[in-house]
Protein backbone atom coordinates (compact mmCIF):
# COMPACT_ATOMS: atom_id res chain seq x y z
CA UNK A 1 0.00 0.00 0.00
CA UNK A 2 1.18 3.70 -0.81
CA UNK A 3 0.27 6.23 1.20
CA UNK A 4 1.63 9.86 0.23
CA UNK A 5 1.07 12.84 2.48
CA UNK A 6 0.76 16.33 1.74
CA UNK A 7 4.00 18.07 1.50
CA UNK A 8 3.97 20.83 3.91
CA UNK A 9 1.61 18.68 6.46
CA UNK A 10 3.64 18.54 9.46
CA UNK A 11 3.82 15.85 12.34
CA UNK A 12 5.84 15.69 15.64
CA UNK A 13 6.87 12.58 16.63
CA UNK A 14 7.52 12.33 20.77
CA UNK A 15 9.33 8.47 21.17
CA UNK A 16 12.37 8.20 23.61
CA UNK A 17 13.21 5.26 21.70
CA UNK A 18 15.86 6.09 19.51
CA UNK A 19 14.98 3.20 16.93
CA UNK A 20 11.75 4.24 16.89
CA UNK A 21 11.97 7.82 16.58
CA UNK A 22 14.07 6.60 13.19
CA UNK A 23 11.77 4.47 11.90
CA UNK A 24 9.25 6.84 11.93
CA UNK A 25 10.82 9.39 10.55
CA UNK A 26 11.62 7.76 7.33
CA UNK A 27 8.29 6.07 6.94
CA UNK A 28 6.64 9.31 7.28
CA UNK A 29 9.13 11.59 5.01
CA UNK A 30 8.97 8.96 2.41
CA UNK A 31 5.61 8.96 2.19
CA UNK A 32 5.54 12.89 1.64
CA UNK A 33 5.18 14.32 5.01
CA UNK A 34 7.23 16.96 6.95
CA UNK A 35 8.12 15.05 10.17
CA UNK A 36 10.12 16.11 13.77
CA UNK A 37 11.24 14.53 16.23
CA UNK A 38 11.84 14.15 19.55
CA UNK A 39 12.73 11.82 22.53
CA UNK A 40 12.02 13.95 25.91
CA UNK A 41 9.13 16.03 27.39
CA UNK A 42 11.66 19.13 27.68
CA UNK A 43 12.71 19.38 23.78
CA UNK A 44 8.56 17.95 22.95
CA UNK A 45 7.78 21.69 24.82
CA UNK A 46 10.52 23.87 23.06
CA UNK A 47 9.26 22.53 19.56
CA UNK A 48 5.43 22.51 20.12
CA UNK A 49 5.25 26.20 21.31
CA UNK A 50 7.33 27.44 17.94
CA UNK A 51 6.16 25.54 15.03
CA UNK A 52 2.74 24.75 14.20
CA UNK A 53 1.66 20.59 14.12
CA UNK A 54 -1.05 19.22 11.80
CA UNK A 55 -0.67 15.82 14.12
CA UNK A 56 0.89 14.98 17.06
CA UNK A 57 2.40 11.01 17.71
CA UNK A 58 2.94 10.77 21.83
CA UNK A 59 4.92 8.17 23.48
CA UNK A 60 3.26 7.48 26.42
CA UNK A 61 6.57 6.86 28.44
CA UNK A 62 9.01 9.83 27.98
CA UNK A 63 12.52 9.81 30.18
CA UNK A 64 11.62 12.92 32.00
CA UNK A 65 7.78 12.74 31.91
CA UNK A 66 4.89 11.47 30.59
CA UNK A 67 2.68 11.58 27.52
CA UNK A 68 -0.42 11.73 28.92
CA UNK A 69 0.47 14.72 30.97
CA UNK A 70 2.36 16.34 28.08
CA UNK A 71 -0.94 16.46 26.19
CA UNK A 72 -2.91 17.86 29.19
CA UNK A 73 -0.54 20.52 29.54
CA UNK A 74 -0.85 21.35 25.66
CA UNK A 75 -4.14 21.76 26.24
CA UNK A 76 -4.56 19.43 23.00
CA UNK A 77 -8.43 18.19 24.07
CA UNK A 78 -9.36 21.71 24.40
CA UNK A 79 -9.77 22.29 20.36
CA UNK A 80 -9.15 19.12 18.71
CA UNK A 81 -6.73 20.84 17.28
CA UNK A 82 -3.69 19.34 16.45
CA UNK A 83 -5.09 16.11 16.46
CA UNK A 84 -3.31 13.76 18.36
CA UNK A 85 -2.34 10.24 19.37
CA UNK A 86 -0.35 7.68 21.45
CA UNK A 87 2.11 5.28 20.94
CA UNK A 88 2.08 2.58 23.64
CA UNK A 89 3.25 -0.56 24.06
CA UNK A 90 1.05 -1.17 27.00
CA UNK A 91 -2.17 -3.35 25.84
CA UNK A 92 -3.86 -3.01 28.73
CA UNK A 93 -7.69 -1.61 28.39
CA UNK A 94 -7.03 1.12 31.24
CA UNK A 95 -4.42 2.68 29.73
CA UNK A 96 -6.23 2.85 26.18
CA UNK A 97 -9.40 3.82 27.80
CA UNK A 98 -7.06 6.60 29.31
CA UNK A 99 -5.81 7.93 25.97
CA UNK A 100 -9.62 8.18 25.04
CA UNK A 101 -10.53 10.09 27.58
CA UNK A 102 -7.96 12.71 26.91
CA UNK A 103 -9.14 13.54 24.03
CA UNK A 104 -6.74 11.60 22.06
CA UNK A 105 -8.17 10.51 18.26
CA UNK A 106 -6.09 6.88 18.27
CA UNK A 107 -3.85 4.97 19.90
CA UNK A 108 -0.78 2.67 17.99
CA UNK A 109 0.05 -0.14 20.10
CA UNK A 110 3.82 -1.05 19.50
CA UNK A 111 5.27 -2.45 17.99
CA UNK A 112 3.55 -1.69 14.86
CA UNK A 113 3.86 -1.88 11.15
CA UNK A 114 4.76 0.72 8.58
CA UNK A 115 1.14 0.14 7.07
CA UNK A 116 -0.85 0.90 10.34
CA UNK A 117 1.22 3.95 11.52
CA UNK A 118 0.46 5.53 7.76
CA UNK A 119 -3.04 4.63 7.58
CA UNK A 120 -3.97 6.16 10.55
CA UNK A 121 -1.70 8.91 10.49
CA UNK A 122 -3.74 9.77 6.35
CA UNK A 123 -7.28 9.11 8.49
CA UNK A 124 -6.82 11.68 10.97
CA UNK A 125 -5.16 14.59 8.92
CA UNK A 126 -8.49 13.66 6.42
CA UNK A 127 -10.48 14.16 9.48
CA UNK A 128 -8.64 17.44 10.51
CA UNK A 129 -8.81 18.84 6.69
CA UNK A 130 -12.41 18.18 6.47
CA UNK A 131 -12.92 19.85 10.06
CA UNK A 132 -11.09 22.95 9.06
CA UNK A 133 -12.71 23.11 5.90
CA UNK A 134 -16.57 22.67 7.39
CA UNK A 135 -15.00 25.69 9.83
CA UNK A 136 -13.81 28.15 7.12
CA UNK A 137 -16.99 28.01 5.05
CA UNK A 138 -18.78 28.78 8.37
CA UNK A 139 -16.55 31.39 9.16
CA UNK A 140 -17.42 32.90 5.75
CA UNK A 141 -21.13 32.22 6.01
CA UNK A 142 -21.16 33.77 9.42
CA UNK A 143 -19.58 37.02 7.22
CA UNK A 144 -21.93 36.92 4.61
CA UNK A 145 -24.95 36.62 7.11
CA UNK A 146 -23.74 39.49 9.13
CA UNK A 147 -23.26 41.54 5.92
CA UNK A 148 -26.86 40.66 4.88
CA UNK A 149 -27.75 41.34 8.70
CA UNK A 150 -26.27 44.57 8.36
CA UNK A 151 -28.11 45.45 5.00
CA UNK A 152 -31.78 44.09 6.26
CA UNK A 153 -31.13 46.39 9.69
CA UNK A 154 -30.03 49.56 7.66
CA UNK A 155 -33.09 48.87 5.37
CA UNK A 156 -35.46 48.76 8.59
CA UNK A 157 -33.91 52.44 9.98
CA UNK A 158 -34.49 53.84 6.91
CA UNK A 159 -38.04 52.65 6.53
CA UNK A 160 -38.53 54.76 9.62
CA UNK A 161 -37.99 58.08 8.29
CA UNK A 162 -41.13 58.15 5.43
CA UNK A 163 -43.21 55.90 7.93
CA UNK A 164 -42.76 59.00 10.40
CA UNK A 165 -43.63 61.31 7.35
CA UNK A 166 -47.01 59.74 6.50
CA UNK A 167 -47.88 59.87 10.14
CA UNK A 168 -46.94 63.37 10.55
CA UNK A 169 -49.03 63.98 7.42
CA UNK A 170 -52.08 62.31 8.30
CA UNK A 171 -51.94 63.81 11.70
CA UNK A 172 -51.67 67.63 9.70
CA UNK A 173 -54.68 66.65 7.88
CA UNK A 174 -56.63 65.78 10.54
CA UNK A 175 -55.66 68.61 13.04
CA UNK A 176 -56.54 71.53 10.40
CA UNK A 177 -59.89 69.50 9.61
CA UNK A 178 -60.59 72.22 6.22
CA UNK A 179 -57.65 72.89 4.74
CA UNK A 180 -56.63 74.15 1.34
CA UNK A 181 -56.73 72.65 -1.63
CA UNK A 182 -53.27 73.83 -2.19
CA UNK A 183 -52.21 72.20 0.84
CA UNK A 184 -54.34 69.16 0.55
CA UNK A 185 -52.35 68.16 -3.21
CA UNK A 186 -49.06 69.16 -1.13
CA UNK A 187 -49.67 67.20 1.78
CA UNK A 188 -51.25 64.16 -0.36
CA UNK A 189 -48.02 64.16 -3.03
CA UNK A 190 -45.47 64.07 0.17
CA UNK A 191 -47.65 61.01 1.10
CA UNK A 192 -46.91 59.60 -1.78
CA UNK A 193 -43.65 60.57 -2.12
CA UNK A 194 -43.00 58.71 1.27
CA UNK A 195 -44.92 55.86 0.21
CA UNK A 196 -42.98 55.12 -2.93
CA UNK A 197 -40.01 55.46 -0.97
CA UNK A 198 -40.79 52.86 1.00
CA UNK A 199 -42.11 50.60 -1.42
CA UNK A 200 -38.39 50.84 -3.55
CA UNK A 201 -36.75 50.06 -0.27
CA UNK A 202 -39.14 46.91 0.71
CA UNK A 203 -38.43 45.56 -3.16
CA UNK A 204 -34.56 46.28 -2.21
CA UNK A 205 -35.47 43.59 0.89
CA UNK A 206 -36.73 41.42 -1.18
CA UNK A 207 -33.91 41.46 -3.39
CA UNK A 208 -31.51 40.94 -0.75
CA UNK A 209 -33.15 37.29 0.53
CA UNK A 210 -32.59 36.54 -2.76
CA UNK A 211 -29.19 37.68 -4.10
CA UNK A 212 -25.80 35.35 -3.80
CA UNK A 213 -24.03 38.50 -2.18
CA UNK A 214 -24.82 40.90 0.65
CA UNK A 215 -23.32 44.10 -0.82
CA UNK A 216 -24.57 47.30 -2.06
CA UNK A 217 -24.21 47.12 -5.49
CA UNK A 218 -24.88 50.65 -7.44
CA UNK A 219 -27.34 51.10 -10.53
CA UNK A 220 -25.70 54.11 -11.99
CA UNK A 221 -27.82 56.08 -14.63
CA UNK A 222 -28.01 59.96 -15.08
CA UNK A 223 -30.14 61.39 -11.90
CA UNK A 224 -31.58 64.58 -11.31
CA UNK A 225 -29.65 66.14 -8.12
CA UNK A 226 -32.71 69.36 -7.40
CA UNK A 227 -35.59 67.02 -8.22
CA UNK A 228 -34.07 63.94 -5.77
CA UNK A 229 -33.73 67.18 -3.23
CA UNK A 230 -36.96 68.18 -4.16
CA UNK A 231 -38.39 64.85 -3.44
CA UNK A 232 -36.25 64.52 0.40
CA UNK A 233 -37.69 68.22 1.11
CA UNK A 234 -41.37 66.91 0.12
CA UNK A 235 -40.54 64.04 2.87
CA UNK A 236 -40.06 66.30 5.50
CA UNK A 237 -42.66 68.95 5.14
CA UNK A 238 -45.21 67.96 7.28
CA UNK A 239 -42.48 67.04 9.96
CA UNK A 240 -40.87 70.19 9.50
CA UNK A 241 -44.04 71.76 10.17
CA UNK A 242 -45.04 70.18 13.37
CA UNK A 243 -41.40 71.20 14.97
CA UNK A 244 -40.97 75.06 13.39
CA UNK A 245 -37.75 74.20 11.41
CA UNK A 246 -37.62 74.28 7.83
CA UNK A 247 -35.12 72.36 5.05
CA UNK A 248 -34.10 74.88 1.91
CA UNK A 249 -32.93 73.29 -1.43
CA UNK A 250 -29.98 75.08 -2.93
CA UNK A 251 -28.97 73.52 -5.87
CA UNK A 252 -27.58 75.31 -9.15
CA UNK A 253 -28.29 74.57 -12.25
CA UNK A 254 -24.60 73.29 -12.73
CA UNK A 255 -24.46 70.87 -10.23
CA UNK A 256 -27.98 69.48 -10.53
CA UNK A 257 -26.47 66.46 -13.11
CA UNK A 258 -24.86 63.33 -12.20
CA UNK A 259 -24.39 59.59 -13.11
CA UNK A 260 -25.08 58.47 -9.22
CA UNK A 261 -27.74 55.71 -8.34
CA UNK A 262 -30.74 57.52 -7.07
CA UNK A 263 -32.11 55.18 -4.89
CA UNK A 264 -28.76 54.96 -2.60
CA UNK A 265 -28.51 58.81 -2.73
CA UNK A 266 -31.97 59.35 -2.08
CA UNK A 267 -31.39 57.17 1.15
CA UNK A 268 -28.06 59.10 1.89
CA UNK A 269 -29.61 62.37 2.23
CA UNK A 270 -33.09 61.00 3.98
CA UNK A 271 -30.47 60.23 6.77
CA UNK A 272 -28.51 62.99 6.84
CA UNK A 273 -31.73 65.67 6.52
CA UNK A 274 -33.31 63.66 9.13
CA UNK A 275 -30.67 63.62 11.59
CA UNK A 276 -30.40 67.57 10.67
CA UNK A 277 -33.46 68.37 11.42
CA UNK A 278 -33.97 66.13 14.43
CA UNK A 279 -30.79 68.24 16.11
CA UNK A 280 -31.81 71.52 14.78
CA UNK A 281 -33.19 73.80 17.02
CA UNK A 282 -36.45 75.65 16.45
CA UNK A 283 -36.71 78.00 13.89
CA UNK A 284 -33.49 77.01 12.44
CA UNK A 285 -32.70 76.38 8.81
CA UNK A 286 -31.41 72.92 7.41
CA UNK A 287 -29.72 73.43 3.96
CA UNK A 288 -29.29 70.78 1.17
CA UNK A 289 -26.45 72.39 -1.18
CA UNK A 290 -24.45 70.76 -3.61
CA UNK A 291 -21.61 72.45 -5.34
CA UNK A 292 -19.12 70.93 -8.50
CA UNK A 293 -15.59 70.02 -7.11
CA UNK A 294 -12.15 69.67 -8.82
CA UNK A 295 -12.85 65.91 -8.41
CA UNK A 296 -16.94 66.06 -9.04
CA UNK A 297 -19.37 66.70 -6.96
CA UNK A 298 -19.64 67.97 -3.19
CA UNK A 299 -23.41 67.47 -1.93
CA UNK A 300 -23.86 68.91 1.78
CA UNK A 301 -26.29 68.89 4.57
CA UNK A 302 -25.51 71.49 7.21
CA UNK A 303 -27.49 72.26 9.93
CA UNK A 304 -27.04 74.90 13.26
CA UNK A 305 -27.72 71.94 15.72
CA UNK A 306 -25.53 71.18 18.47
CA UNK A 307 -22.86 70.18 16.06
CA UNK A 308 -20.05 66.60 16.47
CA UNK A 309 -18.36 66.53 20.24
CA UNK A 310 -14.59 65.87 19.31
CA UNK A 311 -14.46 62.60 20.58
CA UNK A 312 -17.97 61.08 18.76
CA UNK A 313 -16.04 62.07 15.75
CA UNK A 314 -13.68 59.18 14.82
CA UNK A 315 -16.67 56.76 15.27
CA UNK A 316 -19.23 58.50 13.86
CA UNK A 317 -20.09 56.78 10.52
CA UNK A 318 -19.66 52.89 12.85
CA UNK A 319 -22.58 50.74 13.33
CA UNK A 320 -24.17 51.86 16.79
CA UNK A 321 -22.16 55.05 17.01
CA UNK A 322 -24.46 56.87 18.56
CA UNK A 323 -24.09 59.98 20.87
CA UNK A 324 -27.21 59.03 23.13
CA UNK A 325 -29.41 55.66 22.69
CA UNK A 326 -32.54 57.93 22.98
CA UNK A 327 -32.07 59.66 19.96
CA UNK A 328 -31.32 56.80 18.01
CA UNK A 329 -29.60 53.43 16.93
CA UNK A 330 -26.79 54.50 14.83
CA UNK A 331 -27.51 52.71 11.53
CA UNK A 332 -28.30 55.98 9.86
CA UNK A 333 -24.35 57.25 9.13
CA UNK A 334 -23.21 53.58 8.89
CA UNK A 335 -25.04 53.04 6.20
CA UNK A 336 -24.03 56.82 4.35
CA UNK A 337 -20.67 55.80 4.50
CA UNK A 338 -21.34 52.13 3.00
CA UNK A 339 -23.42 53.65 0.53
CA UNK A 340 -21.24 56.72 -0.34
CA UNK A 341 -18.19 54.01 -0.42
CA UNK A 342 -20.27 51.57 -3.12
CA UNK A 343 -20.67 54.86 -4.83
CA UNK A 344 -16.74 55.22 -4.85
CA UNK A 345 -17.47 58.18 -2.78
CA UNK A 346 -16.51 59.42 0.57
CA UNK A 347 -18.57 61.29 3.82
CA UNK A 348 -16.98 63.62 6.40
CA UNK A 349 -18.83 65.38 8.99
CA UNK A 350 -16.91 69.45 9.62
CA UNK A 351 -18.06 71.80 12.02
CA UNK A 352 -20.18 74.94 10.60
CA UNK A 353 -18.56 77.77 11.07
CA UNK A 354 -21.45 79.80 13.05
CA UNK A 355 -22.38 76.88 15.15
CA UNK A 356 -23.81 73.74 14.09
CA UNK A 357 -22.38 70.80 12.05
CA UNK A 358 -21.98 70.11 7.94
CA UNK A 359 -22.36 66.17 6.31
CA UNK A 360 -20.15 66.41 3.42
CA UNK A 361 -20.73 64.12 0.40
CA UNK A 362 -18.35 64.15 -2.28
CA UNK A 363 -18.97 61.84 -5.87
CA UNK A 364 -16.81 61.29 -8.28
CA UNK A 365 -18.32 62.10 -12.06
CA UNK A 366 -17.19 61.01 -15.18
CA UNK A 367 -15.98 63.61 -17.75
CA UNK A 368 -18.83 66.26 -18.91
CA UNK A 369 -18.31 64.27 -22.50
CA UNK A 370 -20.13 61.28 -20.39
CA UNK A 371 -22.45 63.45 -18.30
CA UNK A 372 -24.10 64.73 -21.24
CA UNK A 373 -26.75 62.41 -21.93
CA UNK A 374 -29.40 59.69 -20.58
CA UNK A 375 -32.66 59.57 -19.14
CA UNK A 376 -33.82 61.44 -16.34
CA UNK A 377 -33.98 59.84 -12.02
CA UNK A 378 -35.20 56.12 -13.01
CA UNK A 379 -37.48 53.92 -11.27
CA UNK A 380 -36.42 51.02 -9.72
N1 LIG B 1 -26.67 66.55 12.35
C1 LIG B 1 -26.30 66.05 13.53
N2 LIG B 1 -26.12 66.86 14.60
C2 LIG B 1 -25.74 66.36 15.80
N3 LIG B 1 -25.50 65.04 16.04
C3 LIG B 1 -25.67 64.20 15.01
C4 LIG B 1 -26.08 64.64 13.71
N4 LIG B 1 -26.13 63.58 12.90
C5 LIG B 1 -25.79 62.52 13.64
N5 LIG B 1 -25.51 62.87 14.92
C6 LIG B 1 -25.04 61.97 16.00
O1 LIG B 1 -24.68 60.74 15.41
C7 LIG B 1 -25.41 59.66 15.99
C8 LIG B 1 -25.63 58.59 14.96
O2 LIG B 1 -26.48 59.03 13.92
P1 LIG B 1 -27.16 57.95 13.00
O3 LIG B 1 -26.15 56.98 12.55
O4 LIG B 1 -27.96 58.66 11.96
O5 LIG B 1 -28.11 57.22 14.03
P2 LIG B 1 -29.63 56.80 13.82
O6 LIG B 1 -29.60 55.76 12.78
O7 LIG B 1 -30.03 56.28 15.14
O8 LIG B 1 -30.35 58.01 13.39
C9 LIG B 1 -26.65 60.31 16.54
O9 LIG B 1 -27.18 59.57 17.61
C10 LIG B 1 -26.13 61.65 17.01
O10 LIG B 1 -25.50 61.50 18.27
MG1 LIG C 1 -30.11 59.06 11.88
Amino acid sequence: MVILGHMGQRILVIEDDANIQGYAKTVLENAGFESFVCGTAAEARKIFHSVKFDLLIIDIGLPDGNGLELAKEFNLAAGGDPPFMFLTASSDLKTRLKCFNLGAQDYIPKPFAVEELLARVQAHLKLKQSRDTLARRNYELELRHRARQDLTDMIVHDLKAPLASIKGTLQLAAQYGLISDKDHHNLLTSAGTAAEFMLLMLNDLLDLGQAETACLKPDLAAVQLDELAGKVSELFRGWCRNRGVSLRVVIPPESSRLISDANLLFRILVNLASNALKFSPRGTEVTLEAARTPAGLRVAVCDRGPGIPKEQKPRLFDKYATGDRSQGTGVGLAFCRAAAQALRGDIHVEDRPGGGSVFALDLPQPTKAQNGVGPGPRAR
